[in-house]
């Protein structure tokens, strides 16, 4: 494996453009390396020859990924977690739970539960392996300022764990417009790093939401094309992360009216393909009578496609 570097450290680019590549969302070593000379040269204001020689070297380091074989691939799926949601149901729907090493997106109308099932997550990953947990610690990326630690001393009590060591193991930021909230899973990868070693390592990271933000800057058609070159930058790094982590990855995303995901049906000029080759799992949320919220599973790679009721509770998600 390559040496892990920064950004940096590669030829050419000194602080200035280093900092204008972050804010651009070329926030790893990674991003660059896919990037093309031209999108790269009008980003960090350099000319398209340096902008080449920096893509270049970034490949050099970049682990984009040859050919492994089939058998590899099974093996490392052998370490993939799986985390319960608190509904027997829903977990079912999973194939036993969210798996890690994937994004995971939630969409769905408001009050749906998104936000419900992100802390219910953030309780559950702390959860010993033999109770559906993963012995972890939670990330969160809160961009609507919906986090509520009552909320997770709720549940942390009917999961009979102590809320306060609970809320300690939750490492929550608030995200303020899409560049920062790109700029943060670099931040929640050092974190990751940090807590590596320790008997709560990180294994979830959550984006509530993933698309608000970017809905509210890219208005427009003229916009689309930007912003979907971001939203793709920010989900290779959500991918990144998840794999190197072993962690579960959940975005959550409205959905006004129509029933249909950011990343939805193929016809419509946003999304589609953007998650194309990355291990997903879609939930699409309704509601149902009082506390009842119907799951129904779209386009996984390797689940028949179902649907399952769970409810929001107060002491969090249930069957
Ligand atoms: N303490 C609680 N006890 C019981 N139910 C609750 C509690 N807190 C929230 N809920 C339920 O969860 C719903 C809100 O769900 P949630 O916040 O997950 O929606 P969301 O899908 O994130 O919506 P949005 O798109 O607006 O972010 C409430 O309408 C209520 O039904
Ligand atoms: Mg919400």
């Amino acid at each position: 494996m390559a040496k892990k570097i920064s950004l940096g450290d590669l030829p050419g680019v000194g602080p200035t453009t280093a900092e204008k590549l972050r804010e651009a969302g070329f926030s790893s070593i990674e991003s660059i390396a896919v990037a093309s000379p031209a999108e790269l040269a009008s980003t960090a204001d350099v000319g398209e020859a340096t902008a080449a020689k920096i893509i270049n070297a970034a490949r050099q380091h970049a682990e984009i990924g040859g050919f492994e074989t089939g058998d590899l691939v099974l093996e490392r799926r052998k370490h993939v977690g799986k985390l319960t949601t608190g509904s027997t149901a829903l977990d079912a729907l999973l194939g036993g739970g969210i798996e890690t090493r994937a994004i995971t997106e939630t969409y769905g109308e408001y009050a749906s539960g998104k936000t419900q099932i992100a802390h219910q997550l953030a309780v559950n990953v702390q959860l010993p392996r033999e109770r559906g947990g993963l012995d972890g610690s939670a990330i969160m990326i809160d961009t609507e300022n919906t986090f509520r630690p009552e909320r997770i001393t709720q549940m942390a009590e009917s999961a009979e764990l102590a809320p306060k060591e609970v809320l300690k193991s939750i490492h929550v930021a608030r995200a303020y417009n899409s560049n920062h909230q790109i700029l943060l899973v670099d931040s929640a990868s050092e974190l990751a790093e940090q807590l590596k070693g320790t008997d709560r390592p990180v294994r979830l990271l959550i984006v509530d939401s993933l698309t608000a933000h970017f809905r509210a800057e890219y208005v427009g058609r003229g916009t689309l094309a930007d912003r979907q070159q971001k939203l793709n930058r920010h989900l290779h790094d959500l991918m990144r992360f998840a794999d190197l982590n072993n962690a579960v990855v959940m975005v959550t995303n409205q959905v006004l009216a129509k029933p249909d995901a950011f990343f939805g049906d193929p016809t419509r000029p946003i999304g589609g393909h953007i998650l194309g080759h990355t291990a997903t799992f879609r939930i699409y949320l309704r509601k149902s009578k009082g506390e009842k919220r119907i799951a129904r599973l779209v386009d996984s790679p390797c689940l028949p496609e179902g649907e399952a009721v769970f409810s929001v509770t107060t002491e969090g998600i249930k069957d």
